[in-house]
């Protein structure tokens, strides 16, 4: 299992870093305008910086032609460092751009996913992750958790490489549904972690144990 943050925010990031079993940092140009005007590989550098080498960072491509997007990956290779997934969308200007990128050794993570066909289509082009809309497809009445089940099967017959990176959620059952069916990596705005991590039943049970030691035993004092 996989847990990254769809987020640029250096201090969120640095903050549940220290907190959850983090994974790496997925971004898009959308995320991007909401951290404001920034110099961009300056920041993606630090993000990288604070993620080290063993934990991945994904980023996207803006072009909109297979060749555009195959200079944007280069210009992103060169000033991060080579092992950046390149975020494709799966298109036929992206499919294209990431058939070209993988003969070139680059890792691919195809997003903009909505459909089986799409994600069937990225996995069979060599794509290490392949990233599915899953609040998105919900809005659309798409069955989120078929789509990604059916990816989960396909990758297991055909034995393919591919890990399901399941994105775009907007509450924390999406996410362990994700999981459960068969999605390796699942990428969650803070907003996430902050409801699944602050329910107030988690701290009214902390507050009940913290209570009843305390008449049992006094004040806590480990930490001094
Ligand atoms: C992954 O990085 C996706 O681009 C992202 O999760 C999309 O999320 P949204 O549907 O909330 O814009």
């Amino acid at each position: 299992m996989e847990f990254l943050l769809d987020t640029v925010h250096i201090p969120d990031i640095e903050k549940y870093n220290a907190i959850i079993p983090l994974s790496g940092v997925t971004s898009n140009p959308t995320i991007c305008k909401k951290e404001g005007h920034f110099e961009f590989f300056d920041h993606m550098c630090q993000i990288r910086h604070i993620l080290g080498p063993d934990k991945s960072l994904h980023v996207q491509v803006v072009g909109q032609t297979a060749e555009a997007m195959i200079a944007d990956a280069h210009m992103i290779l060169k000033e991060i460092d080579d092992q950046v997934f390149i975020k494709v969308p799966t298109n036929e200007a992206g499919l294209t751009a990431i058939k070209q990128l993988k003969h070139e050794g680059v890792h691919i993570t195809a997003t903009a996913i909505y459909t089986e066909f799409q994600g069937l289509l990225a996995i069979q082009a060599g794509a290490d992750y392949i990233a599915p809309y899953y609040n998105r497809m919900a809005n659309m009445n798409i069955d989120a958790a078929a789509v990604v089940q059916a990816f989960a099967n396909a990758i297991n017959a055909n034995q393919a490489n591919t890990k399901i990176l399941a994105a775009s959620f907007h509450n924390v059952a999406q996410v362990t549904t994700a999981l459960a069916c068969g999605a390796q990596a699942v990428t969650m705005g803070v907003d996430i972690l902050k409801s699944g991590l602050g329910m107030p039943a988690i701290g009214q049970a902390v507050a009940d144990f913290t209570q009843d030691w305390e008449e049992n035993f006094g004040a806590h004092q480990t930490v001094a």
